[in-house]
């Protein structure tokens, strides 16, 4: 059976339009990202994991996280921490900066998250995880969601018994991402977990792990019956992959296409970031734009080469000068919000 996935559906009272999300990726969902998510066709985009021990301190690059733009709705706020106290008051910040959703991270299977009680590690706690879900579901109106590997060690299963219960402590919705955190990124994400977990739940599940094509997509909410895929790497310097999977593209942009989209976000995260920090940071999105043969690999490393954006922008309109008109186009069609710029952090967590 196919599904529509540009068929809305809903988590609470949020609308989400599409069947496909953006997945929060550390160091890599910064706003523009997000937004351009959006455009190409996610439903719903996610911020990348924010620390809840920095939100409650006032830490100002975490509060940097909580900046949301007008055109990204619905979004979810994603937060990780061990203690739902400081969990609770993080996700009123999250709230009150605009969020959709408060959405708790269960999967990052970084040492430096798991060490400090909080991530994947929950899994192997549910009663913890519960208290989490319950005091942050009570602290906030709008849906709280979940998102979580499998378990810990390779073959868990912990996410089938762990899943029900936080859906009784408050859950709007999980995401799975059926890797175990051992694997971390390696192997495959085994979605017969999660047509297990659909099947024991009354509230959407979102499929994580592997979604790359729409026919991947299709089949794995035609096998699983989740209510949407999230996409993540595929996304890389690639919104192409978002609009081919709900189905409105061939994935295959022309080359000043790409350098138009390249500039952008590099203007947008520019904005964001300040140029020193954005300079170091975009330097791997130059492989991701600009790979997956698109163009030639020395390109690439001229680039990081670079010692600036400017000097970066130059060369990209140099090898293709047609991007210009379509910049502009983009520009006019999709302004940037306000110019405050944020002296926002670069994540060093890996995320879920
Ligand atoms: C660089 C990177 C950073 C990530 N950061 C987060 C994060 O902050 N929070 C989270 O829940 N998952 C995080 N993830 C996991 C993704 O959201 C997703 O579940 C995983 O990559 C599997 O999906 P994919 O195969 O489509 O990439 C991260 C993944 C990557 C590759």
């Amino acid at each position: 059976m196919q599904v529509n996935l540009r068929s809305p559906w809903r988590i609470g009272p949020v609308e989400v339009p599409t069947r496909v999300a953006l997945a929060p990726m550390a160091g890599v969902s910064v706003q523009a990202f997000r937004r351009q998510g959006r455009r190409y066709g996610a439903g719903l985009v996610c911020s990348e994991m924010v620390s809840c021990a920095g939100l409650s301190r006032g830490n100002e690059r975490t509060l940097g996280y909580l900046r949301i733009a007008g055109d990204e709705h619905p979004l979810a706020v994603q937060i990780f921490g061990s203690e739902p106290t400081a969990m609770r008051v993080a996700a009123r910040m999250a709230e009150s900066a605009g969020a959709d959703l408060v959405d708790i991270n269960f999967g990052c299977p970084v040492r430096k998250v798991t060490k400090t009680g909080a991530g994947a590690t929950l899994l192997d706690d549910p009663d913890r995880a519960c208290r989490i879900v319950d005091a942050v579901a009570r602290a906030v109106s709008v849906p709280v969601s979940v998102k979580m590997r499998r378990g810990l060690e390779n073959g868990s299963r912990s996410a089938l018994t762990v899943g029900p219960r936080l859906v009784d402590a408050g859950a709007a919705t999980l995401t799975l991402h059926p890797r175990s955190a051992k694997q971390m990124y390696t192997g495959t994400a085994d979605h017969s977990l999660t047509a297990e977990l659909v099947d024991l739940v009354d509230v959407p599940v979102v499929a994580s792990g592997d979604i790359t094509s729409r026919a991947r997509a299709q089949a794995v909410l035609a096998t699983t019956r989740a209510a949407a895929v999230m996409v993540g790497r595929a996304a890389q310097g690639n919104p192409w992959a978002i609009s081919e999977i709900v189905g409105g593209g061939n994935g295959q942009p022309t080359r000043e296409e790409i350098v138009a989209e390249l500039v952008l976000f590099i203007r947008e995260t520019v904005r964001e970031l300040g140029e020193q920090r954005a300079t170091g940071f975009l330097k791997k999105f130059y492989g991701w734009y600009l790979g997956r043969g698109r163009f030639p690999k020395p390109f690439k490393q001229e680039l990081v080469q670079l010692p600036t954006v400017v000097e970066v922008e130059r060369r990209l309109f140099a090898a293709a000068p047609g991007a210009r008109d379509i910049l502009a186009r983009l520009e006019e069609e999709f302004p940037a919000g306000d110019e405050v710029l944020l002296d926002l952090p670069i994540s060093v967590y890996g995320g879920g």
